[in-house]
């Protein structure tokens, strides 16, 4: 029941994408994105989740520009920017921004705060030096920062102020999607919420569509409207938020909740770390059928001759796994694992 649609609707159309890097000794491919299929939908915050190298960052740079697929596409409201002119790209991009982890990543520790809000400006060349400024200000008030800060260096900044300036950077452009990778992971615990809750009254208040990209499920669960699943550099499942936290059909799934302790306040839950039993197998020579296999409590024989199709299992949910349904995942085996 495989219903992938493949118009063009989505603000971002991720269509048989695959991404891949040599090793550094130059003889193998790491194949960080290897074959994934979804839409994003305008205004929706749509929640990506998944382990340490499972593809993560490499598809929110893609989803931005800043990585060429290697195969396939990614259309930006229908457009694929690999066919814009340099001039056309260019005006093109800055509807489609990232902010990363590293609240210092985008900004020159030698460029006072407002000097790095205004910059993306100059470079588009809009406005004159007092509009920019004006409006840099205007957007360091709106992050919640007083206009002192304005000529401050980043580091007279803590971490949730920079991503603040992060953020107001990037919003001077009115973008359409920002894509947000682990925003809040390198944030005391204290304050991420708050920094979260920005986030939620900038989209609202911009209109923006927002892909979250993080290892921690507590995060997108709260703020997603839909949340994918990956495991090694393809999607595991897809579903409303609902559906992915409160009845997960994959078994992958099911284990990075079920390292969830028992719901705690939302204060108290982001810092927690998925633990999973085994080794994450490599992205160079990934497991032959399904990926998880190795680490699945699941696990038939089937498993490691065929790839799972992704189906649809009920509308909006979808699954790649052999023995998933509508009810549920698959149930664990008794026994010890039958493939390895
Ligand atoms: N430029 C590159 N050259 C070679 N390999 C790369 C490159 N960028 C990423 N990779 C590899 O691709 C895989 C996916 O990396 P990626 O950074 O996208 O994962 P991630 O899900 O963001 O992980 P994390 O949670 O640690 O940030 C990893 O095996 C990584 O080592
Ligand atoms: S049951 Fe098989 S197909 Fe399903 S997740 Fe486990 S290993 Fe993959
Ligand atoms: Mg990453």
């Amino acid at each position: 029941m495989s219903a992938i649609e493949h118009n063009d609707s989505g603000i971002l159309a991720v269509r048989d994408l695959r991404i891949l890097f040599p090793t550094r000794d130059g003889r193998d491919t790491v194949k960080a994105i290897d074959g994934m299929d979804f839409d994003v939908h305008p205004g929706e915050t749509f929640g990506v989740i998944g382990e340490s190298g499972s593809g993560k960052t490499t598809l929110g740079r893609a989803l931005v520009s800043l990585l060429p697929p290697t195969e396939g596409k990614i259309l930006h409201d229908g457009t694929d920017p690999a066919t814009l002119t340099a001039e056309r790209f260019r005006a093109h991009r800055r509807d489609y921004q990232i902010i990363f982890q590293d609240p210092n990543a985008a900004l020159n520790p030698r460029m006072t705060i407002i000097d790095s809000i205004v910059e993306p400006m100059e470079i588009m060349r809009e406005g004159d030096a007092t509009s920019r400024r004006r409006r840099g200000i205007a957007m360091l008030d709106r992050v919640g920062l007083s206009a002192e800060a304005a000529d401050r260096y980043p580091h007279q900044l803590s971490g949730g102020q920079k991503q603040r300036v992060n953020i107001a950077r990037v919003l001077t452009l009115r973008p359409k999607v920002i894509v947000c990778d682990e925003v809040v992971a390198a944030l005391d615990v204290s304050i991420r919420g708050d920094v979260l809750n920005l986030f939620a009254d900038l989209q609202r208040e911009f209109g923006l569509t927002y892909v979250f990209i993080t290892h921690d499920i507590s995060v997108v669960s709260h703020i997603s409207d839909r949340i994918a699943v990956t495991y090694l550099g393809k999607l595991m499942e897809l579903g409303s938020a609902e559906d992915v936290v409160e009845r997960p059909l994959h078994p992958y799934t099911r284990a990075l909740l079920s390292a969830e302790p028992v719901p705690l306040p939302s204060h108290l839950r982001v810092d927690r770390r998925v633990i999973l039993e085994g080794e994450i197998p490599s992205p160079v020579s990934p497991p032959s059928g399904c990926r998880f296999r190795t680490r699945c409590p699941s696990v038939q024989s089937r498993c490691a001759e065929e790839v799972p199709a992704w189906r649809e299992v009920k509308p909006g949910h979808h699954v790649a796994c052999h023995f998933a349904t509508a009810d549920g995942p698959p149930e664990d085996n008794q026994k010890a694992p039958k493939a390895s």
